[in-house]
């Protein structure tokens, strides 16, 4: 399966989808790595890496109009899914429908808990025992769709912010390469197909 991975910024879970993707029974390549940022570290990684990259700032632009480019970005690397890996941008509709069933994100709490940003110090504030992970299938509402998979970090005595998002990354770095394989082998399948076999968990 091709997938285009979009990203905003560093890149840890797009080098942990490229690096999953070199072992020899992967099911999923890499065709694109396409950011909204032509600074994101992570495109110089891609980039080093062979991986074809797009960029360009969304800045000034209207939304559809840039989901229209970053999406033609995508069909002419002929992906046929989308992993947002850290993609810090709002989807437009149409963007968010054409994807439908072929888009995940990865998302640093236990969904439906803490959608949105902070969520490790949110996760400490509220004096919980574990933070954690979630992938899950894009909709057009921020961090809602199923959950295909999640992960639980057990947060420590010591914990602050920065190292529970840390330890919370390893996870991510795990869990997200996995999901997408699985997606993509047990649901390469038509949209009709796909839309009936989400109802149920990974
Ligand atoms: C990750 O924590 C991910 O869950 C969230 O954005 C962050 C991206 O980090 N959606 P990185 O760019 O992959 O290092």
């Amino acid at each position: 399966a091709r997938v285009a991975i979009l990203i905003s910024g560093t890149g840890t879970n797009m080098a942990a989808l490229l690096y999953a993707a070199k072992a020899d029974d992967c099911p999923y390549e890499v065709v694109l790595v396409a950011s909204n940022n032509p600074d994101a570290p992570g495109l110089r990684l891609a980039d080093a890496e062979n991986i074809p990259t797009w960029a360009k700032s969304h800045k000034g632009m209207d939304r559809a109009a840039f989901d229209t480019e970053i999406g033609a970005a995508i069909e002419d690397a002929q992906a046929g899914y989308v992993a947002l890996a850290g993609y810090m941008r709002l989807l437009s509709p149409e963007f968010v429908a054409r994807w439908q069933h072929r888009m995940l994100n990865i998302h640093p709490s236990l969904l439906p808990k803490y959608k949105g940003l902070d969520t490790c110090q949110r996760a400490l504030d509220a004096g919980d025992s574990h933070a954690g992970c979630s992938v899950h299938l894009v909709t057009a509402e921020v961090d809602d769709g199923e959950v295909l998979a999640q992960t639980k970090v057990a947060i420590t005595d010591g914990d602050t912010a920065e190292t529970l998002a840390r330890r919370v990354q390893f996870a991510e770095h795990q869990l997200f390469p996995r999901t997408l394989a699985r997606w993509v082998t047990r649901y390469h399948a038509p949209d009709w197909l796909l839309s009936e076999v989400t109802k149920y968990a990974l």
